[in-house]
């Protein structure tokens, strides 16, 4: 069990044995007034959502699944490419386990293995911006192989897997949510400029390799350049032009 304790904004962690997904409970708290830095954690989740309407596999008392509410002074615009710098967070908590992290596009955490992290952040329109934002992850702490389904066993890679041990969640997530402090005084101040940029672009999964991005109902092959400082993906067009996506999905193009 993960036990309580009080966060880097001064709230407490409150943690359920279940929820559907602590990004929707979280939203209905936050739309009732809950303030800025209360984090959710489920022990398991049975709706647990992923991007594009995906379902994200929450078995029991194995990963973490937690969500951070969030009422920052961002104009709407901002809001997607601070889900990069949350990636950056991830990355930052995890490296001193030694190891190499990489940051795929739109805002997965990648081990050697394959994905090892999901963040759904989810945005309330207010008047004159977000009103709040939902950071939602989902990190594969102690999952073994045969605890994904087998459609995910590979591509999705766990903590445990990555490094041949156990791992205590409490104290991941503490050291999770410590990053994600720091790294979201980081953006107020400068955005994707200056080192959480270069923190992305450093550990850029897709760089220089071939892929297709799916944006909409357009799917473009080309090669992954890198991000810029407003995380759009920069593409190299298969016709030489560079293109820049704001959102979708992207792969590594499958060898024939
Ligand atoms: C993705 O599709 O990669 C994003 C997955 C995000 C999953 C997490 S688990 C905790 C939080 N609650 C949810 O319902 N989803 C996010």
């Amino acid at each position: 069990m993960i036990e309580a304790f009080t966060t880097p904004w001064g709230s407490e962690v409150e943690i359920f044995t279940e929820l559907d997904s602590t990004n929707r409970y979280l939203k209905s708290r936050a739309r009732a007034g809950a303030p800025h830095g209360l984090v959710v954690v489920a022990e398991t989740q049975t709706a647990g959502s992923g991007r594009r309407g995906r379902q994200w596999h929450s078995p029991a008392g194995l990963n973490l699944y937690f969500s951070l509410l969030l009422r920052p002074e961002l104009g709407f615009t901002e809001v997607a490419p601070f889900s990069l710098a949350v990636a950056v967070a991830l990355k930052r908590a995890l490296d001193p386990l030694g190891g190499e992290l990489m940051i795929k596009w739109p805002n997965d955490l990648y081990g050697r293995g394959g994905k090892l992290a999901g963040i759904l952040a989810e945005m309330e329109p207010g008047p004159d911006g977000p009103a709040f934002v939902i950071i939602g992850i989902g990190l594969n702490v102690n999952a073994k192989r045969d605890d994904f389904p087998p459609e995910l066993r590979a591509r999705a890679t766990s903590l445990a897997l990555e490094y041949g041990r156990c791992f205590e969640r409490g104290e991941l997530l503490g050291e999770v949510l410590e990053k994600l402090a720091e790294v979201e005084k980081i953006y107020s101040r400068q955005g994707l400029r200056g080192e959480l940029g270069e923190n992305i672009n450093s550990a850029f999964y897709l760089s220089g390799r071939e892929i297709v991005v799916v944006a909409g109902k357009e799917r473009v092959r080309g090669i992954a350049r890198g991000i810029d400082d407003r995380g759009r993906l920069r593409m190299l067009s298969r016709d030489g032009r560079e293109l820049l996506f704001a959102a979708g999905e992207a792969w590594l193009e499958k060898k024939s």
